[in-house]
């Protein structure tokens, strides 16, 4: 079921978001060689508590079996890791890498979701554009979050947009709705066809992800049963806003 949010309840993602706004700068004001990814971990759940908010990632059930609850406040994917890294004091940034990092926020009842892939110092020419790609990707697909247009209208510029510029989609992962939970109805995937899938309406609150390989899109999960990295070592990056449906636009929750 997909859930239509009032201006009441959006009010109250908007402070959900602020926390996680929060994070995110004290993310950006850290990254750089020789931080680890485990302190950038540290810094964003001080300032989710700061204001009041909990971090929604901790107790996220594993999607493989066998696999433990999720325990961190943010995910810190390097490089060829795409999704889902989990933050450790033995990864320590270099100059030259990309980390995606992925966060998301409860307070008062209310989540958020976003996420950003940033450059550690100088990267190479092929990290910027796909920085570049998928941050845009995620515009080119919330052009259509516009009420009466459908999910599908969304996944197909995503995948539109994203293929012309010679990179490829995950697709066994998607976007969703949001609202008092993380993950609602519908899922909103990066590939797809115009006009197929729910039609989107006013008061809906989706996260919009664009998840972004620089080669195949094929991706294996690795031994502690979360990251996700792709199978030809190449580079990845990803973009994620929650946003809400409005019959002015869609409104960005989560961005500065
Ligand atoms: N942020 C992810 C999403 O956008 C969810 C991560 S769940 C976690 O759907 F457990 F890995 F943190
Ligand atoms: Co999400």
């Amino acid at each position: 079921m997909i859930s239509i949010k009032n201006e009441k309840q959006i009010k109250l993602m908007e402070e959900s978001a602020e926390a996680l706004k929060a994070a995110l700068r004290a993310i950006e004001e850290n990254i750089r060689p020789g931080v680890s990814t485990l302190y950038l971990n540290e810094v964003a759940e001080n300032a989710m508590k700061k204001h009041g908010a909990i971090p929604a990632f901790k107790g996220v059930p594993c999607p493989y079996r066998g696999g433990k609850p999720y325990k961190w406040a943010i995910c810190t994917s390097v490089n060829d890791e795409i999704i889902h890294g989990i933050p450790s004091s033995s990864v320590i940034l270099k100059e030259g890498d990309i980390v995606s990092v992925d966060l998301g926020t409860y307070k008062n009842g209310w989540a958020s979701d976003a996420g950003r892939t940033y450059g550690v110092g100088k990267i190479s020419p092929v990290c910027e554009k796909l920085i570049k790609v998928a941050k845009d990707a995620f515009f080119v697909g919330i052009d259509q979050a516009v009420p009466g247009n459908r999910v599908g209208d969304i996944s197909n510029a995503i995948q539109t947009y994203v293929e012309k510029q010679g990179f490829s989609l995950l697709r066994e992962f998607q976007g969703h709705g949001i609202g008092q939970d993380m993950h609602e109805d519908p899922g909103v995937p990066n590939i797809g066809k115009k006009g197929t899938g729910p039609r989107l309406q006013a008061g809906m609150a989706l996260a919009i992800e664009p998840m972004i390989c620089e080669g195949k899109p094929d991706v294996y999960v690795k031994r502690d049963l979360w990251t996700i990295a792709t199978v030809d070592k190449k580079m990845t990056s990803y973009y994620e806003n929650t946003i809400v449906i409005t019959n002015d636009g869609p409104k960005i929750l989560t961005l500065d």
